[in-house]
């Protein structure tokens, strides 16, 4: 099978998106079954090799080199290992279909629906599960900086959301009301549509749910354990003297609201008709309140990202579970 696994994309989750492409090479690397070419999609969104050689994919499902001296490479299959614009965004994957080439994840329409907060929470309330109170915004304008003062009031403090970005991207915390048109403004400059939400002071605990074997997993929650002040922003995640840490599982969760979440989130995976994989964020308040927080459909893959660990924890190795997956969708 000629695997073509494509990575960086043209969000700013680029550089996660290499690490994340790492392990798949690493987890690919031990099977036979596989010719692997790995290529790095440029913030311009053209593709060139890891050694610089530019390239095109075309709608013939083969790799063009603009060197007319490496031949073309025919593609059976594609993991569009990108964060973000255009791989969780849905954009990549509406070419795939386009060009009939099968590919790992979620599919177009489910990944654009969970991508964008507004129509994710909307789906999440259509399936009723309960989710953080919100409004959203659609442009920025003196009516826009009341509503959110409104909601302010009512809920103490709140977070100002770009719609459309993932890895906390143009996400604000706004504790200072006088703050609010100058957060909009800045999370405007990100996405065209802005959620304001209630902030939740609440354990945010996460659960992978995957495909395996032709059945739909989830695994027990783990837990981000952040700085109480702050929230598991882009650095939080990512830096090197990041104070946040993670339990694959979470402690001190009863049984009870352990399956409840999961219920949840089998209940999202089915009915937003995701694929293979994602991750799926929850809250849970102080008074035991489960809320939906996101879901991110190409979850990250970096060492120090959950979905790959709670995978394993569940007694699931990762390159069996990608063999199982592209076997039932190429022969
Ligand atoms: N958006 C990042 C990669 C994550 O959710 O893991
Ligand atoms: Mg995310």
């Amino acid at each position: 099978i000629n695997l073509l696994l494509l990575c960086g994309g043209g969000g700013a989750e680029h550089d996660i998106s290499l690490m994340s492409a790492r392990f798949f090479e690493s987890s690919l690397a031990t099977s036979d079954k596989f010719s692997l070419l790995k290529l790095v999609l440029d913030k311009h969104g053209h593709y060139h090799t890891e050694d610089g050689k530019l390239c095109d994919l075309t709608n013939r499902r083969e790799i063009r080199f603009e060197d007319d001296s490496t031949p073309a490479w025919p593609v059976d299959y594609v993991i569009p290992c990108i964060h973000g614009f255009p791989g969780e965004t849905g954009d990549i994957q509406s070419y795939f279909n386009l060009i009939q080439l099968p590919y790992f994840g979620c599919e177009s329409e489910a990944s654009s629906n969970c991508f964008n907060k507004i129509t994710a929470k909307m789906w999440f309330s259509a399936l009723g599960v309960p989710n953080t109170p919100y409004i959203f915004l659609h442009q920025l304008d003196d009516d826009a900086i009341k509503q959110t003062e409104a909601a302010f009031d009512q809920w103490g403090s709140v977070f100002i959301k770009a719609a459309s970005q993932g890895s906390s991207v143009g996400c604000y915390k706004v504790d200072d009301k006088t703050s609010i048109a100058k957060v909009l403004h800045d999370a405007f400059s990100y996405a065209p549509y802005v959620v304001v939400e209630q902030t939740i002071r609440a354990r945010e605990l996460e659960v992978a749910v995957y495909e395996y074997q032709g059945e739909v997993v989830a695994t027990l929650p783990g837990e981000i354990i952040c700085d109480s002040n702050t929230f598991y922003s882009f650095d939080e995640k990512y830096a090197k003297n990041s104070k946040a840490r993670t339990d694959v599982v979470a402690n001190n969760l009863s049984a009870e609201l352990s399956q409840q979440i999961r219920d949840y989130a089998i209940k999202a995976f089915k009915g937003m008709k995701l694929r293979h994989l994602s991750r799926i964020d929850f809250f849970l308040t102080q008074d035991n309140q489960i809320l939906l927080n996101e879901i991110n459909t190409f979850p990250g893959l970096t060492p120090i990202s959950m979905f790959p660990k709670m995978l394993q924890h569940h007694g699931h190795d990762f390159t069996e579970y990608l063999i199982d997956v592209i076997g039932r969708q190429v022969d």
